[in-house]
Order: C-alpha cells, then structure tokens, then sequence
C-alpha cells in the first residue's frame, strides 16, 4: 500500500458511516459511573477534578485546584497534603478491607501467591524501614529495575511512603541504558533481583546492573538484591545487600509522613525524538486523583471485579494501571510474570479462566498476535468471566479490534481504546463503556475533565471528516511536571509548535459525529508492540559500533507488532574487510541489543553502499520507509544521486537482509 493509499484508508474511516455497538442494558445494570458525568465535568471542569481528588484520603485536604501561573508547569491541589501509599493500602484496610486480594500473582515457573490488601500493606511498611535504614530519605531517587513480581509493587509503594521518587527501569534495556538512567536521575539505590524468568530461562538483572555499575562516577550506595529466580549471582560486598534478609530484619510498621500533593512521586523514561532518553517527572495528587479517576470511569470498575492489565510495571501502563489506579482503587488484581506464550499461547487464558477475570486490559501487538495463531486457543478456555475489554499503547486496527470483541470477548464485551501516553501519566481519549456507541478502532472522545483539539500545520481547527494533530488544550491533573533537570526540553518539546497547547506528537482524524481516531506518530518516534522507541537513539548505538560510518533507521509498518525498527547501515570503507569476515547483520542487531537493550534490536538490518540524502544532506526516511514496507520507491527528485535508492532497493529485494 502506497502512502497514499493509506491516507485514503484512513479518510475513508472518518466519512464513512459505521455499524455502532451501543452498550446492553444488561451491562450498564448496577454501573457505578453516573450518566451526566461527562455534561458535569464539561461544565465545571476544575470542579470535576476536585471532586474525583477528593476521592482520595488527605492529611490536609486541598483548597486550590489548579495553578497555571507558571504554565506549562501545573501545579493540582498544591496546598493539599497526602501519601500516595497511604491511600493504596493504608485505607483499604483502616476501612476492613485488608483481607481482600490485592493480587493474584502467577509466576512463569507456575507458582501462584495471593497477597491481601493487609499482607501487602504490611510489606511495604517493611520495606519502607528498609530504605530508610539504608538512609534513604524524602527526595533521594531509587533505581528499580525488576521483573513483574509483588516485590516491584512493595519497592515502587515503599519509595512513595517515604517521598522517595522511585524510576523503574524496565527489564528489557541494557546495563548502558541503566547507568543513563541511573545517572541522570542521581540515584542513590538500585532495588534489583537476581534475574527474571523468561520464556523458561533466566534474565541476567543483577548481573546487568553490576555491569552498568563498573564504571566509577556514579551515586548509587547500594544495591538491594531480590532472590527470584535459582540463579546465582556475583557479590560486590559493602554495595549489595539481600532483599529477604533486610526485609525479615525490618518492623512491619511504619508512620507514614504526608506529603505536599506536588511532592515528586516517580521519573519514567521515555524516548523521544533525540538520542536521549526525557525522564517524565510526575508528582503525588494530580497524578493519583486522574489513574483513579480513570481506572474507575473507562473500565466500569465495580467491586467484585477481578482487573487484569498484561503490561509491564516498568512502562507507563504498569505505573498508572497495575500500581497506582487500581491500587488506590482497592482493586482486585491478577499479575503474571513471564511471557504470554510459555510454555504454550494458552497462558493468557488459563489465567483469565482461573481467576475469572472480568476486566481485561492488553495491548493490539497481542491481540494481533493470537489472531494470527489462532481461535481455536482461546476457544479452548471459558472466557466468559470478562465483561469488558481494554487496549493501550497503539493503534487497533478495527478487523483486530472486531475479532477481540468476537472471540476473547464473547461478542458482547466493549472495548474501550484508551488513548494516553508517559507525559500525559493516565487516559486521556478513550470511549465511557456505560455510555457510549463503541465504534471498531477508535478512541472515540477524551475522558471527562480533558479537552483536546485536533488541528492542521497551520493552527486551524480540523473540519469532521478530516486528519490533523492532537493537541491538548487544558491542563490535566495527571500531567507530567517535567523533564527531570532540563525543563527547557520540557517547553520545546510539548509546548513550542502550538503556543499555549501540548502537542502529543501523534496524528488524529475527526470522523462525521465528532468520535477521534488516533493514527499513530508523526514524528520519528517509532512504536513498536506499544513500545515507544527512538530512531534517533537507534542510529547513535549503530554509529558507535566499530563497523560503521553512517546509519538511518525507519518504523516500518508489520502486521503484528504495528512497526518494526528497519536499520539501513554504510560500513566504514576501513571496516569492510572485518565486517566481511563475520557476520556484520547479527554482529550489529546484537551491538543495538547491548546498547539499548533487547527491544531495540532492529527486526531486519540492510548493508547498502549509501544513505538517500536531500542537497542539504539530510537523510531521506520516507524513501527508506518505502523500501522497508515493500513499496514502490516514491519521489526521489530530490535526491543528490537518484541511483541510490536504486542500489538500495534493488540490495532490500535481493533478500541482504537478516530473518
Ligand atoms: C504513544 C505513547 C499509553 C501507554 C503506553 C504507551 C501511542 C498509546 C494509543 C492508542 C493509538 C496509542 C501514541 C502515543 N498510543 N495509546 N490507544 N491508540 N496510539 O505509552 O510509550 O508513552 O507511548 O503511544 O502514539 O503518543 P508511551
């Protein structure tokens, strides 16, 4: 399909009339979501937000809602005072809820655990006595990088007790990843394990982080150390310290302090559109008061329900929709380990069967992946616990979206689509299940409270029927505050193209009733199985190897995990015998895997003479994107040597690529 074709397609969705799926009686029955709650919070916006924070325990209750005077830094609720773990658990079970599960943990080997509200209440006061013993204090950062385990709830809940800001770095990047992290943050401890199970191996964390540790110059003490895994590990004594032992050694109670609602609650990270990484930085009560919000409104929570969100604590979703929301919510949980598919693609429903999953909550990448293994999968297991489905992190194509309905659904579930990102800490478009004609694909409108515009280049507000930009127009409470330390980054990035509006840096359409339709980046931040990644980051770590001089790299588009990292690579002339004598495709796919971190590695990695460059010298992506996806090269008239999209084109079908 040229990218014209697309184009069309996507007009097409937005004048086209669809076939709607209102909700059932039968499931707005018994709903806890009033009926006018979008009309109230269009009326009284700031109101709305108060009332949804108010939803949650203060110390000192609140008496601004928002101030904007130093815009875009927001500052919610500011004279308010509260613990972001107190209300996660603390209340819960003040209130006689503390024998309720708060998770259903199962672990890739097999193994399962329930941990109460009480139980988990109790860790994390434990942990919290651990991080102070090790001096650790309101402010101070903490590394966390972990597997999906309940320890990584304690630790992130642990860190929130004390104001500590916790940054997870999720288990897929590499020790080099880790120490830019680590070091940009400041971090005064890592809370690691000594590794993961994945797909019935081990993942080497400690062994990772011993690694980005090495070089001297960095903040971190100390290094906490879970047991997991039976892998053995090195020592570095003085450094590293046992999780379970200093945790056995703790009290299990502890005064929790309240802090300011803009006490500085976590650090993510995030690529962007520049080799490095921006560490969103999100504060206590804005955040906590919109996750809650949201996890209650898009999902129709109500209180026998059992929530299951498949992402990983170390992205956004893990942060707002496994810890924070549903916790804060008192939410029933099922957390899993390892991988969808070990040891067979049965895993996923299994787990929804056995623990009768009513809210399901995954990303298309996995919905398109079982649709392509298979029916007969899921129809081997009785799904018919769940009433509601969610997607997150990219677009869902509506034959995918139609087929999640039909066959994990039931053809009865809605599916709500909700829109977000790192920056923006919790939902911002997505579809009021209660309420809304669900239509196939989109996101339909923003969540009450939020107001967003999609524009053309020039400003203008986009007619029904039209693409342009997504911007927000008003501040959100869960907004992030930041780049942590560089806040000019922060207005270039978000704020500069559109005074006074964030821009999301992603494409929308308006259909002919108004509903909005995410289409995904227009810039070149790839997203890979809802995975956000940096081309810019990925030509860095390909140009430090030895082999080469010059590197371009695209998201093209695939079937299943939306885009894939395509890499184009010149070897340096003084290299190209050493390269010929290994094999440079693997040695450089592995080279990106060590510099990043696996999820980086380019899916196909071509050797070509040349990269397509403008007069100006500028890297022509569209034309290597047009190669990638199999098309027909477009227009090459200005290209310095038009012959070279002809090499290159030729060298991609002659198969020089890697499988
Ligand atoms: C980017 C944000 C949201 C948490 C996970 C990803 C894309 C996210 C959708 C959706 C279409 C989506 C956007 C956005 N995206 N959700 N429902 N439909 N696109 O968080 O890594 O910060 O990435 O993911 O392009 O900008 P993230």
């Amino acid at each position: 399909m040229s990218e014209n074709e697309a184009t069309t397609d996507k007009i097409e969705r937005l004048i086209t009339p669809l076939e709607t799926h209102p909700p059932a009686p039968e499931f707005v029955a018994g709903t806890k979501v009033p009926a006018d709650l979008r009309e109230r919070a269009a009326a009284d916006r700031l109101g709305y937000w108060a009332e949804q924070a108010r939803e949650l325990e203060w110390a000192t209750p609140f008496t601004e809602v928002l101030d904007w005077s130093n815009a875009p830094f927001a500052k919610w609720f500011a004279d308010g005072e509260l613990n972001a773990s107190v209300n996660c658990l603390d209340r819960h079970v003040a209130a006689g809820r503390g024998d309720r599960v708060a998770i259903h943990f199962v672990g890739e080997p097999g193994d399962t655990r329930d941990v109460t509200y009480a139980e988990l209440h109790r860790e994390v006061q434990r942990a919290a006595n651990v991080l102070e013993s090790l001096g650790v204090t309101a402010g101070d950062r903490v590394a966390i990088y972990l597997p999906m385990i309940p320890e990584t709830v304690v630790a992130m809940l642990a860190c929130a007790r004390i104001g500590a800001v916790h940054s997870v770095i999720f288990g897929g990047f590499s020790s080099d990843a880790i120490r830019q992290r680590v070091d940009d943050a400041g971090a005064k401890l890592v809370i690691t394990a000594n590794g993961s199970n994945r797909k019935g191996r081990v993942l080497p964390l400690k062994e990772a982080v011993d690694a980005a540790l090495e070089r001297p110059g960095h903040t971190v003490e100390h290094v906490l150390v879970i047991e997991r895994p039976d892998h053995e590990v090195e020592w570095v004594e003085g450094r590293d310290l046992r999780w379970h032992d200093a945790m056995a050694a703790a009290d299990d109670v502890h005064e929790a302090r309240a802090f300011g609602a803009e006490h500085p609650l976590f650090i993510l990270y995030t690529s962007g559109t520049t080799g490095t990484p921006k560490g969103l930085l999100h504060t206590t009560g804005g955040y906590l008061a919109q996750v809650a919000a949201t996890h209650r409104t898009s999902f129709d929570l109500r209180d026998d329900d059992v929530y299951w969100c498949t992402a990983d604590v170390g992205w956004v979703t893990g942060h707002s929709y496994i810890v924070y929301g549903p916790l804060a919510n008192g939410a029933t949980q099922v957390m899993y380990e390892g991988a969808h598919d070990f040891p067979t693609l049965d895993r996923w429903f299994e787990i929804v069967e056995r623990y009768g999953v009513t809210i399901f909550y995954a990303a298309p990448t996995a919905i398109r992946g079982f649709m392509r293994s298979g029916r007969e999968i899921p129809q081997r297991h009785d799904l018919s616990s769940i009433r509601l489905l969610g997607s997150v992190g990219e677009p869902i194509n509506p034959e995918a979206w139609e087929w999640y309905r039909e066959v994990i659904g039931g053809g009865t579930a809605p599916i709500v689509d909700t829109w977000w990102q790192t920056e923006t800490g919790a939902h911002m478009i997505a579809p009021l299940p209660t309420q809304d004609a669900l239509k196939a694909g989109s996101g339909q409108k923003p969540v009450p409270g939020v107001v967003v515009e999609v524009i053309a280049e020039d400003g203008r507000r986009v007619d029904p029927g039209e693409m342009g930009l997504l911007t927000i127009t008003e501040p959100w409470p869960a907004m992030a505050r930041g780049i942590w330390g560089d806040d000019d980054r922060f207005i270039e990035t978000y704020w500069s193209q559109f005074p006074g509006r964030y821009f999301a840096g992603d494409g929308a359409g308006v259909d002919l009733d108004g509903d909005l339709w995410l289409l995904g980046r227009v810039d070149d931040v790839m997203n890979v199985s809802g995975h956000r990644l940096s081309t810019a980051e990925i030509e860095g770590a390909l140009v430090e190897h030895r082999f080469t001089a010059e590197a371009a790299v695209v998201g093209a588009a695939d079937e299943t995990t939306g885009q894939a990292v395509v890499a184009f690579v010149v070897l340096k002339e003084s290299q190209r015998e050493a390269a010929a004598e290994t094999d440079a495709v693997a040695a450089l796919r592995e080279w990106v895997g060590r510099i990043i971190g696996r999820i980086a590695r380019p899916r196909d990695l071509y050797i070509v003479d040349e990269l397509p460059k403008t007069r100006s010298g500028k890297i022509m992506r569209r034309l290597l994107k047009d190669v990638a996806e199999g098309r027909q090269v477009g227009d090459t008239s200005t290209l310095t040597d038009a012959s070279v999209m002809q090499a290159i084109a030729g060298g991609v079908a002659g198969g020089a690529h890697d499988d």
